[in-house]
């Protein structure tokens, strides 16, 4: 009996075990995707830390910046040129001081590899690489010009990529049971600037052989516009982006086989992030980053490394249109939409709506910590404030919201630099929302174009409204389209731990005057409607 007792007690053990140490995942249903934290859709809420703050003096600046902004996910580097200093001696003290730190201020991490690129550069390179160039060589340009930007065609930088990362995953597979971190980015932003691909004799020989037969499949060849049953060197296949293209495949197929090896020993979601061209314009590759991630080269990257599970934009465009088309680029039923940087405007904070109703697994602004810079804590507030309000709200609902945009159940509209009016469908029902005059107390010609709001349908004629900005009014469809219709309860609240707790009702002024407006910080109502 009693062992009959104790063999339960451990099954029952090992089932909890099990859930609670379930490995982060990302999975798709119908084009959808989610990032799975301890079994359930997560919405990374988060901010990025500066490129030299991964280090224990600069740290407490960074859990300052976290806790104003409410964030539950820092993105840290870290570093190559430290984890192996001398070849082969591995050294993850700054791994265990993050996990530590991380876990006592109660925040997933997102570890970001400075490897081989960093923005297209070998910056991150152990000083022993640094020092051999004839080993680890950079990427030649026409008429041998000097490129700062590693060759991806270097046997021994790869070699010695992998078997740092290899080491860095199987550390953290041994340290970090409990799952503090959720993703690791591998490289950052990687590319070349400066020249469009590598033209060193190596290179060029490759450039000069036929384009391997992966990237000659029909669909393939389709997603790049280029006519099935298309055969031959690069620059036949390839014509004028015939440079760019092997440069991306060249850079792909390294970082591919990098995120292979460190996931064949510990399995966590892998990303690499992009410096974006222009998505309007379809640009010369002379103009951004060669080789990395861009748009233009989604599918080569998709084909030759399928270890990295998703392509991420980082924002630094401007632009209502530009921005949205960046985000419909990159949320792909292959591609999971995250933007894992954006530079930390109060305009930005608004496409986090647009990323959440597409269904994205989250958002991150650039630069959270004061960098050494001596800021005040006013200071500090002030620039962190935008995403400070948003993730103050959304935090306590962030399990909701995440599994409504795995259902997509969750619209969304961002004010353009017009102000003009726009609308949301909801089945029975159409929402018009109006941006700057909507605002409380401001006028049309006043307010910068940063109003926003996400619709959450939770039945036909019942929502859940999140936003700033705006004014919006609800107008029957479809047969009750010429019906009287009026609100039925508009509520304002805010979640605590997933509980939506009403503050008021709000009726009178508050909704007669074309419908419930949202103010400079985000309000979450809870809105009925009826037909009369
Ligand atoms: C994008 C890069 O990915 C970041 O590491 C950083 O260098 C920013 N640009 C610049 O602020």
């Amino acid at each position: 009996m009693l062992k009959r007792t104790a063999w339960c007690l451990a099954l029952v053990l090992l089932c909890a075990g099990n859930t609670f140490a379930q490995l982060p995942s990302i999975i798709e249903k119908d084009g959808r995707h989610a990032l799975l934290v301890d079994g359930k859709p997560y919405l990374i809420l988060g901010g990025q830390a500066h490129n030299s703050s991964g280090w224990p003096a600069m740290l407490p600046q960074v859990w300052q910046a976290a806790e104003t902004m409410h964030l539950n996910t820092v993105e840290i580097p870290i570093y190559w040129e430290q984890i192996e200093a001398l070849p082969g001696k591995f050294d993850f003290s700054l791994v265990d001081t993050l996990l530590t730190q991380a876990r006592a201020h109660n925040v997933h991490l997102v570890l970001l590899w400075f490897a081989t690129w960093k923005n297209g550069s070998n910056h991150y390179m152990p000083e022993w690489m640094k020092k051999d160039a004839a080993k680890y060589p950079n990427i030649t340009g026409l008429n041998n010009k000097h490129i700062d930007s590693p060759s991806p065609h270097s046997k021994a930088t790869l070699e010695a990529d992998i078997k740092a990362f290899t080491a860095v995953m199987t550390y953290l597979k041994q340290v970090d049971t409990q799952h503090t971190i959720l993703m690791v980015q591998v490289e950052n932003e990687s590319g070349s600037w400066d020249s469009m691909r590598d033209y060193s004799p190596t290179a060029q020989k490759l450039f000069e052989e036929n384009v391997p037969q992966a990237l000659l499949k029909p669909e393939v060849l389709k997603a790049l516009s280029i006519p099935a049953g298309t055969k031959g060197t690069w620059q036949q296949v390839f014509g004028d982006r015939a440079d760019e293209y092997f440069q991306a495949w060249s850079i792909s197929s390294y970082i591919g086989q990098v995120a292979a090896a460190g996931k064949a020993v510990y399995p966590l979601p892998l990303y690499v992030n992009a410096a974006l061209r222009d998505p309007l314009t379809n640009p010369h590759s002379n103009t951004y980053e060669s080789g990395g991630p861009t748009d233009n080269v989604i599918p080569i990257w998709k084909v030759a490394a399928p270890a990295i599970d998703l392509l991420a934009p980082d924002i630094y465009l401007s632009g209502s249109e530009r921005v949205l088309k960046v985000l419909e680029l990159y949320d792909r039923p292959d591609n999971t939409l995250f933007v894992p940087e954006a530079g930390l405007v109060a305009d930005n904070a608004k496409y986090m709506y647009e990323v959440i109703a597409r269904g994205g697994i989250g958002f991150s602004p650039f630069g959270i910590d004061d960098n050494g810079h001596g800021s005040t804590p006013e200071e500090l507030n002030k620039r962190l404030a935008p995403y400070a309000q948003e993730y103050a709200v959304l935090a306590p609902m962030m399990r909701e919201l995440a599994q409504w945009a795995f259902e997509g159940k969750i619209k969304a509209v961002v004010e353009r630099e017009d102000h003009a009016e726009q609308t949301i469908d909801l089945g029975a029902w159409q929402a018009t929302i109006a941006f700057g005059s909507g605002r409380e107390n401001t006028t049309k010609a006043d307010v910068p174009p940063d109003g926003k709001v996400m619709i959450v349908q939770l039945s036909e004629n019942k929502f859940m409204a999140i936003g700033t900005g705006c004014r919006i009014t609800f107008h029957p469809t479809g047969e009750n389209k010429d019906r009287a219709w009026q609100y039925l309860k508009v509520e304002e609240g805010s979640y605590d731990n997933g509980v939506f707790k009403p503050l008021r009702i709000l009726n009178g002024d508050e909704t007669d005057f074309g419908g419930p407006r949202f103010g400079n910080t985000p309000k979450v109502l809870q809105i009925e409607v009826i037909v009369r």
